[in-house]
């Protein structure tokens, strides 16, 4: 089987729909409706500016390194996307600066519609790199290559059990193995610190499973 990277789009997507759904049912005349939105929102900002910066500086860099320009246009969408998701922010705090209730209802209705529009866009971008990089990687690579790449992402054990308990919930479970087996063979150390921050929210027949096969 060959190796996968983007194994947290599956995250990503669920994040994405998350917000919506918490626009989508925001009072934006509230102070604490848009402030929560406004938390939200910078919490996926942080997610996609650390995502993209690993793929523009990790998995990019391996395709330049082989003169590949594949990953061109996924890079012109992570500029846009950074610059988009600034004028995002500027937009819910002049909604929170705004003393006029139906004139926020208003705003809030044509940010729920812009993030709408970034989110489908982001959605069909995830795929293209799934769909036409990937690949791209494993054209120009090995799966012991590829398999290097993605120890480096695996730093403080507080990073791991972080990544264990946001990814686990949107995979299934072969992912879940798959994902598992890829920490254990950059890391043994790491991998017993991912088993142990999420062994506790498995089924058991999966637990076993995993068990068996794993330890
Ligand atoms: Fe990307
Ligand atoms: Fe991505």
């Amino acid at each position: 089987m060959r190796y996968k990277f983007y194994r947290e789009h599956k995250f990503i997507s669920a994040t994405l729909n998350d917000v919506a759904e918490s626009i989508a049912r925001a009072d934006f005349s509230s102070d604490a409706d848009t402030k929560e939105v406004l938390i939200k929102f910078e919490a996926l900002r942080a997610i996609l500016g650390a995502h993209t910066h690993y793929e523009d500086v990790v998995l990019h860099k391996l395709l330049r390194e082989k003169n590949s320009t594949v990953q061109a246009p996924a890079e012109a969408d992570h500029q846009h996307y950074k610059a988009l998701l600034a004028t995002f922010v500027q937009d819910l705090q002049a909604i929170l600066a705004s003393t006029d209730s139906a004139q926020r209802i208003d705003q809030g209705d044509a940010f729920y519609l812009s993030f709408r529009k970034f989110a489908s866009d982001n959605l069909r971008h995830l795929c293209e790199e799934e769909e036409i990089i990937l690949p791209e990687l494993r054209r120009l690579y090995s799966n012991k290559e590829l398999c290097k790449v993605e120890c480096s992402p695996y730093e403080s054990n507080e990073q791991i059990a972080s990544l264990m308990k946001n990814h686990f919930p949107h995979m299934n479970p072969n992912d879940r193995e798959a994902f598992l087996t890829d920490i254990k063979a950059c890391d043994p150390a790491k991998f017993a610190v991912a088993w142990e921050s999420i062994q506790a929210t498995l089924e058991p027949s999966e637990r076993a499973n995993l068990t068996k096969k794993l330890l």
